[in-house]
């Protein structure tokens, strides 16, 4: 039995509340690809495979050719930002792609200015911009950005919507009344309460409006009672949290091997160098707290030191952030990690990974985007772990522990694609080939 899914007629409209390095290079990007100046490496929608039945049967479809997936040309962008600048302007202040590569493209950006955003600098410390809506309530600034999305939609002629979460880092925060229920927190919507957070406006504008949502930071944003219940009431999918792109990606990827082979680890050293705009606001140390919980959860989860204390009670595990300007959005992180092997005999693994953030960001923007469209076609609603691939703190039903192991999120992605399908499951048993 296969899930019934919607064909993927018409324009997608992608509309990221956040304008900066990250939105402006999936946005930049996707119109290189459309214009054959680029490949969209890093996109596991565009360049992934899939196998279907035994090894044998030789049927390995390209992903987007096995599930109905919207196609690049189909996609329109908008966004909000508190600064006015159009995206062409925004990429090359972002300086994450060169200036010859945006002139070819300064055409279609040039089109895209952002909206006046919902901000409050109470979450957001280290910026501030004029381009805000200032009139009103909470409640009244939700209905603005609820006419917002209608209007982008009419003007634009889509037929869907999806809505990616690339704004600044908000400041640590914890669930607290007002997120209780829907009720509690459109209450507090119209008091403007102080305890929800812009990025919860938006996500309550989007699903009010029934656009699924993804949240590519690690601020609280859908994890509360009051907006997942309204996710699930009106049918729409939601994920999160926070991009698994540089130095987390590269812990999900080294700490399941460690573990695979029994290896114990003592210490994992972390830190990093950022000179973008998302430096500077996690330059804050309550912003940076957000990301420090969202970066510090994964490897208690994949190495379990409860189930193997002899290899990891003591592991001493911890992330630094250090804003440095002249880096640019050209990030360097390091880790030292303390292992240690057959009778407890020490070594160690030195890791530098010279990266481009906004690089490695924009392709999980576009997969994100196309496989919320892709789950909201096929009827899914509420959290979808199956995306937890792309997240450093995937959000998970209350109770259960997200899973981190990269090679794990993809086995869960692809089995999720051949459930929709109706193909079998892989389970990479593999006796059969034996029999
Ligand atoms: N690049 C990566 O690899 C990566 C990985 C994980 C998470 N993230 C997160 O993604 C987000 C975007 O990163 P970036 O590098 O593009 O940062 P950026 O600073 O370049 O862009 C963020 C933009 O959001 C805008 N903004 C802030 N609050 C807003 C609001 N309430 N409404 C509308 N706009 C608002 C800012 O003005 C800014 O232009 C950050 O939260 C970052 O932590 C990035």
């Amino acid at each position: 039995m296969s899930l019934k899914i919607e064909s993927p007629k018409g324009k997608l409209g992608v509309l990221t509340p956040g304008m900066g390095a990250v939105s402006t290079t999936f946005i930049a990007g996707v119109e290189a690809v459309k214009k054959g100046l680029g490949e969209p490496v890093g996109s596991l929608t565009q360049l992934g495979t899939i196998r279907l039945g035994k090894r044998t049967d030789n049927r390995v479809p390209m992903i987007k050719d096995f599930v109905p997936l919207a196609g690049l040309k189909q996609l329109v962008f908008g966004g909000w930002d508190i600064f006015p600048d159009n995206a062409y302007e925004a990429a090359r202040k972002a300086q994450v792609l060169n200036s010859d590569l945006l002139a070819k493209l300064k055409a279609p950006l040039q089109k895209i200015s952002p909206m006046k955003a919902v901000f409050d600098p109470r979450y957001v410390r280290r910026i501030d911009g004029p381009n805000v809506k200032t009139k009103g309530s909470l409640k009244d600034k939700a209905e603005a950005l609820i006419d917002d999305i209608a209007k982008f939609k009419k003007q634009n002629q889509c037929d869907r919507l999806v809505m990616v979460w690339c704004g600044s880092t908000e400041v640590f925060c914890e669930p607290a009344a007002v997120h209780q229920d829907l009720k509690a927190f459109e209450k507090g919507l119209a008091a403007s309460d102080e305890n929800i957070a812009p990025s919860q406006v938006y996500a309550y504008a989007a699903l009010k409006s029934g656009v699924p949502f993804a949240n590519g930071a690690p601020n609280l944003t859908l994890d509360v009672p009051a907006l997942q219940a309204l996710a699930k009431d009106r049918g729409v999918p939601v994920c999160g949290k926070d991009f698994k792109t540089g130095q987390t990606y590269m812990k999900t990827l080294i700490s399941p091997g460690l573990k695979a082979r029994m290896l114990g680890c003592s210490g994992w050293y972390s830190t990093n160098i950022l000179g973008n705009r998302d430096g500077e606001v996690l330059d804050d140390p309550e912003s940076f707290k957000t990301k420090e919980v969202s970066k510090l959860s994964v490897l208690d989860h994949i190495l379990q030191p409860n189930l193997y204390p002899q290899l990891y009670k003591d592991l001493f595990h911890t992330v630094r952030i250090n804003y440095y300007p002249p880096r640019g959005d050209a990030k360097e992180g390091w880790d030292n990690i303390d292992v240690f092997g057959w009778l407890g005999y020490p070594m160690q693994i030195k890791v530098n990974f010279l990266c481009r953030d906004s690089i490695l960001a924009a392709p999980l923007v576009l997969d994100l985007v196309l496989l919320l469209d892709l789950a909201q076609r096929s009827g899914l609603k509420g959290i979808q772990e199956w995306l937890s691939f792309y997240f450093k703190s995937p959000m998970t039903a209350p109770g259960l522990y997200p899973e981190h192991d990269l090679f794990i999120q993809l086995i869960k992605l692809k089995n999720t694609l051949r459930w929709m399908k109706g193909e079998d499951m892989i389970t990479h048993l593999g006796q059969e080939y034996y029999d």
